[in-house]
């Protein structure tokens, strides 16, 4: 085996057993659902031409932004991006795959306490992180009910 070889098989030893350290960690504090979110999220990214942009600060620093595209009055399209924990990234995949479908009116009643409930509870120094998400949804919600009104008003 070369030295590089020898180095780089070295290197995935280290990163298998900081992986499996996480893993152990993961599983104690949170649910199956979050960690089965967080690993595989849905919905990451910015929605191209969005109907509606929201953002949200948590006093924790993190910040949460969702982006969506609206088909008539329903949700065709929500994606978020965040900066945060891997509660929150499970919170904003859950979040954005229940919004999807729903009209303006039923995605803005979307409560923090309903998706922990839907992720198996969250541990309570991160149950913040629902409502980040909540928040920058209803923010983008309530931008695109802004922005059709101001288009609204805006022609003849
Ligand atoms: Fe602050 Fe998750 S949003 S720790």
């Amino acid at each position: 085996m070369t030295g590089d070889r020898k180095e780089s098989s070295e290197l995935d030893r280290i990163v298998q057993n900081i992986m499996s350290v996480l893993e152990s960690e993961d599983s104690k504090i949170y649910s199956e659902e979050v960690i089965a979110e967080f690993r595989d999220p849905a919905n990451v990214g910015w929605v191209a031409d969005a109907d509606g942009r929201g953002i949200a600060d948590g006093l924790c620093n993190d910040t949460m932004e969702i982006t969506l595209k609206l088909d008539g009055d329903r949700v065709a399209k929500c994606m978020f991006f965040t900066d945060g924990c891997g509660a929150t990234i499970a919170c904003g995949s859950r979040l954005t795959k229940i919004a999807i479908g729903k009209n303006v009116d039923e995605a803005l009643e979307i409560e923090p306490d309903y998706l922990a409930d839907l992720l198996g509870g969250l541990p309570d120094d991160h149950k913040h992180c629902t409502s980040l998400a909540v928040i920058a949804l209803r923010n983008a919600l309530r931008d695109c009910v802004r922005r059709r009104r101001e288009k609204e008003d805006g022609e003849p």
